[in-house]
């Protein structure tokens, strides 16, 4: 289905979610749903569902709802999921391994070809089959295999010197673990900053809320 205009953050924000719940009901028998149906499932207002899919020229139709596989895949699609863009993992402590081994990378649009760290005790150990090299390799591999994004799992201390040896290489996005806020300081460079923390803080201000409605 062709989606010229641009889509708002907001929306894209919410895809992957769609993608996820539409995906857990293709293991079921279900073969379409209303957005009634998916409303109640997802915790949105039905209307929020109808505007952000119109988004992309309307899927389903009037008494019918949509198609979920069909929904799926355009989904799927749109988030570009289908493509293969290599990139590379910097920085394999904790959680660069936990991101390597449990990261669905394949089926998320995504191909891990590579991991960096400069502790020469970590080179040549394998993480998923792909071994770790040194820091000091990165600019060959990427001369030759121009990988199009970095996930970043070292200290907020060593990021901004990582990062803008890479933007130089022709890495265009960063999936940005370290708490070093990497923000639109280099135009064409696109950042997706991590922090789980904020997430947890999230939960402690709506615990603090809840608790405050009961007292
Ligand atoms: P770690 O100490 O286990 O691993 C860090 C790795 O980075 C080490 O292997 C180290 O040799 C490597 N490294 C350091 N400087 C480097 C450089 N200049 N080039 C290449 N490799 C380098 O630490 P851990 O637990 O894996 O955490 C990594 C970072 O992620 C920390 O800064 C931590 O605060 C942050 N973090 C962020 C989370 C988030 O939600 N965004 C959650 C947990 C940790």
């Amino acid at each position: 289905m062709a989606h010229d205009k641009p889509i708002s953050r907001a929306v894209i924000k919410r895809l992957p979610r769609y993608y996820r719940f539409l995906g857990e009901l293709l293991k079921s028998d279900i073969v379409r749903i209303s957005s009634r149906e998916l409303s109640a499932r997802m915790g949105l207002t039905a209307s929020q569902i109808r505007q952000d899919l119109n988004c992309f020229g309307g899927f389903g139709q009037q008494g019918y709802g949509y198609n979920i596989q069909e929904l799926h895949e355009e989904i799927g699609h749109i988030l570009g999921l289908d493509q293969r863009m290599d990139a590379i993992l910097i920085g394999a402590g904790n959680l660069g391994r936990a991101v390597a081994n449990h990261m669905d990378f394949d089926n998320r649009g995504f191909r891990l070809s590579a991991i960096f760290d400069e502790n020469p005790q970590l080179i040549g150990q394998r993480i998923k089959n792909i071994p770790i090299e040194h820091t000091d390799k990165m600019e060959s591999f990427c001369k030759i295999h121009h990988p199009m994004v970095a996930i970043l799992c070292i200290p907020k201390t060593a990021t901004k010197a990582i990062s803008d040896r890479l933007i130089a290489l022709g890495v265009k996005g960063f999936w940005n673990f370290s708490h070093y806020d990497l923000l639109n300081q280099h135009s064409g460079i696109i950042v997706e900053n991590v922090h789980m923390s904020d997430s947890l803080m999230t939960l402690s201000y709506e615990i603090k809320e809840l608790l405050k409605e009961e007292s």
